[in-house]
């Protein structure tokens, strides 16, 4: 394998504003060679998220800055092709943090990588099964503490995360608003999800129809976005309601940092809490997450939707996509098809 060449995309750059693709660069190494207790990955799938975002910043978030010149990271589902590690036989499925590159060394993952036996197409594994969906799942029942008859709202209802955030919403029993960017989206959250009510926040006053449609205020706000919709939720939560802060996309490209919510005295006046996590806060509940989420799948009450783009030179142009607004569902691009091993 070492004269193969292992295609990578680097960071090149760090955005002050929106992220452009030369921010990365493309580079060609060679395919790392396997030795004792190695295992030989190829990228199948690559999950693309808007965290990656934070992580191309200068300043440390929840992980330390990508450095320049090092491969993007990013969850990944892949396949060994050549194992000198009993537990990674070739053939086996993995689902890891390899990054945007085509071959990694199984033993060098930026956290520890899983074998999995697929039961469902693999970038449901970057989805519904994967950080997005146990996201969903925590943010919704332990943070919100979501309960049937309860108003629960939730931004960036059409993407990855609050599709199965609204979703599990309705099994839980509650009224569930969707915001979300265009007709198109928003016809989906009503339709096909059965979300009971959706705003388009581009084309609509989000304050209006927050009103219209959550009379008797939001329990439990469920948010993605942060910003100028944090704002207008905040307006109308409910007494004792909660606020999940799980993302905050609308400000990741901000060149200078946002102002906040100009309304945060109302947590005061209606006793809101408004607590932030990360999905990786219940690692060790993701099997109990997992089996909910795969009942539902099958019981057809959750349903799962990606957004597959393909090529492995169009993984900046897909990460772009997000924030435009131009996924709906789980945006994942895919590198290669699994080799068939007998
Ligand atoms: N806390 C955690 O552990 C955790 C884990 C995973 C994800 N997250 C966060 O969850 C959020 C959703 O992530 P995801 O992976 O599910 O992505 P996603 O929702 O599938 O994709 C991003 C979506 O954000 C919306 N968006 C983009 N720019 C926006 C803006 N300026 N204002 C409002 N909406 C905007 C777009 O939808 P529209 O067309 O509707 O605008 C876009 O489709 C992100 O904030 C992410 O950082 C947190």
């Amino acid at each position: 394998m070492s004269d193969r060449v292992n295609r990578q995309w680097r960071l090149a750059t760090r955005p002050a504003g929106m992220v452009e693709e030369s921010d990365f660069e493309p580079h060609e190494a060679p395919v790392p060679k396997v030795g004792d207790g190695d295992y030989l990955l190829r990228t199948l799938y690559v999950s693309v998220d808007p965290a990656q975002r934070g992580w191309m910043n200068e300043d440390p978030g929840y992980m330390p800055p990508v450095p320049l010149g090092e491969v993007m990271p990013a969850a990944t589902v892949s396949q060994v092709v050549e194992s000198r590690h009993p537990d990674y036989p070739v053939g086996a499925f993995v689902f890891g943090y390899f990054g945007w590159q085509e071959y990694a060394l199984g033993s060098r993952g930026l956290m520890p990588s899983q074998v999995f036996v697929p039961e469902h197409p693999l970038p449901r594994y970057l989805g519904v099964l994967g950080g997005t969906g146990l996201t969903a799942y925590f943010g919704l029942l332990e943070v919100g503490r979501a309960e049937a008859g309860q108003t629960v709202l939730v931004s960036g209802a059409a993407g990855a995360t609050g599709s199965v955030a609204a979703q599990i919403g309705k099994i839980t029993g509650c009224r569930v608003v969707g915001i979300a960017g265009g007709g198109q989206k928003c016809a989906w959250l009503t339709g096909e999800l059965g979300l009971d009510a959706a705003i388009d926040y581009k084309s609509e006053d989000v304050g209006a129809r927050l009103t219209q449609t959550c009379p008797d205020g939001v329990d439990v706000y469920f948010d993605n976005v942060g910003g100028a919709i944090l704002e207008a939720a905040i307006a109308h939560m409910a007494q004792g309601g909660r606020i999940a802060c799980c993302g905050m996309i609308a400000g990741y490209n901000a060149a200078t940092p946002q102002p906040g919510p100009a309304n945060l005295f109302l947590l005061i006046a209606r006793r809101i809490t408004m607590t932030g996590f990360l999905v990786m806060d219940y690692a060790a509940r993701f099997d109990e997450a997992r089996r909910d989420l795969s009942a539902w799948l099958a019981d057809g009450r959750l349903r799962a939707r990606e957004d597959v783009q393909e090529g492995f030179e169009n993984i900046p142009t897909t990460f772009l996509r997000l924030f435009t607004g131009q996924n709906i569902g789980k945006q994942v691009l895919k590198v290669a098809d699994p080799a068939r091993v007998d």
